[in-house]
């Protein structure tokens, strides 16, 4: 691993599960505990990196010497990204960004009644895909993809629609992949169109290597 290789880089992390609150009680929410995000942020900061990470809530601390930005749903995650977007030069989207948030949220608690009741949902901005519109090209953005079927087709079309420089896909039904645990299990998809699987390893190592790829698709693009 090289030392300090992102020294005078601007990198900026989301991380962890979005909240989209009903009520003043309950809320939307995933599984997501942003360790992969985190160990990116980790990561970036120990090459020299000046990181921001941008986290849902999580039950991991605070990292020293990084911007931390606590966000709570996804319309405050998107504004928190859009703000730091153009002094970027890696945006790197782990977050797990609820897709929907309930159409209203109800001042008072929703009171229980012996019917049963559905919940009407409106579809959550993508602030992937709106860094794939306001990008500049010197810019290296890296998404994730968490499927659990049609891995890589589906992921494919993500780094397209999103235009992204690489994804990150994982299948959720693998062994040793996806939320909570330490490893991880990926396959890094470029713009180009290769593809690179990476074997099962702690998600710091996923975090190394990922920089390692993106720092160098940095200087490519900046040469
Ligand atoms: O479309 P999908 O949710 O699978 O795409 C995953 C990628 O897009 C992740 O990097 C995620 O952070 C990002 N995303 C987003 N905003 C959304 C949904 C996903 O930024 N509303």
């Amino acid at each position: 691993l090289t030392e300090k290789d992102m020294q005078g880089m601007h990198v900026t992390v989301t991380a962890g599960p979005t909240r989209e609150a009903m009520d003043p009680v309950r809320f939307l929410s995933n599984h997501s505990t942003g360790k992969m995000g985190y160990a990116i942020a980790r990561s970036a900061k120990m090459r020299g990196a000046e990181v921001t990470l941008i986290s849902g809530p999580v039950a991991l601390e605070p990292l020293d010497g990084v911007r931390m930005v606590p966000v709570t749903s996804a319309c405050d995650m998107r504004e928190a990204v859009m703000q730091a977007l153009p002094q970027s030069d890696l945006v790197i989207k782990a977050a797990a960004v609820g897709d929907y948030r309930p159409a209203t949220f109800q001042d008072d608690k929703i009171k229980k009644h012996d019917d049963d009741m559905s919940v009407s949902l409106v579809r959550n901005p993508d602030i992937l895909a709106e860094i794939g519109e306001k990008r500049r090209d010197d810019q290296v953005i890296c998404g994730f993809s968490m499927e659990t079927r049609d891995l890589l087709e589906n992921s494919t079309k993500k780094l397209q629609k999103k235009n992204c420089d690489v994804i990150v896909a994982n299948n959720l039904k693998v062994k040793g992949a996806g939320f909570a645990g330490d490893t991880n299990v990926v396959t890094l998809l470029y713009r180009n169109g290769k593809v690179e699987p990476l074997e099962l390893m702690e998600k710091d190592s996923v975090a190394d290597i990922l920089l390692e790829r993106l720092v160098a698709l940095y200087r490519d693009k900046n040469a």
